[in-house]
């Protein structure tokens, strides 16, 4: 088996897997990140979104090969991508979630939460490019790229409240 270096929520990672594994079987199977999640397996979900060098990709059509040098982030990754940008250090940053997983909290976004990881991943795409957005660019996140994001609970309503949330509480 070949072996990758992987930057994973800022960890050097080293993993032995055939070149066309998926990186969201590397997460999940080989760094026992399980916030990533498998739905549709074909770039027609978003559940599996992450993010590569701050932007969303899908990691279940990714292969482990094509990642390089790029880094990535899931959701367990989020927190510390914020203490980093905000300089938190120590006990500050093991205890402050990242302004949109608190947003999420708040707003009681989730209903079986089964697709909420990809969603949150997208809403920190989407403030990092956008700071302040508009409900329509706010759709446009969630609706544009390879699909839509889908929820089958239907929160989607609550995706917009909480990312106008997470964007009020980024500029404090
Ligand atoms: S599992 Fe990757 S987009 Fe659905
Ligand atoms: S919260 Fe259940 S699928 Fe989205």
């Amino acid at each position: 088996m070949p072996t990758f270096n992987l930057t994973v929520n800022g960890a050097r990672k080293t993993v032995n897997v055939a070149a066309d594994t998926p990186l969201l079987y590397v997460l999940r199977n080989n760094l026992e990140l399980s916030g990533v999640r498998l739905g549709c397996g074909a770039s027609q979900c978003g559940a599996c979104s992450v993010l590569a060098d701050g932007k969303e990709i899908r990691s279940c059509v990714t292969p482990v090969s094509r990642v390089g040098d790029k880094k990535i982030h899931t959701l367990e990754g989020l927190p510390g991508l914020w203490a980093a940008k905000k300089g938190l250090t120590g006990e500050k940053a093991a205890s402050t979630l990242h302004p949109v997983q608190q947003a999420w909290i708040e707003t009681q976004v989730p209903q079986c939460g089964y697709c909420q990881s990809g969603m949150m991943i997208t809403a920190v795409d989407l403030l990092s490019r956008v700071p302040d957005p508009t409900v329509a660019q706010i759709t446009d996140a969630y609706t544009g790229g390879p699909s839509p994001h889908l929820c089958r609970c239907g929160t989607y309503t609550a995706i917009i409240d909480a990312v106008q949330v997470a964007a009020k509480a980024m500029k404090a």
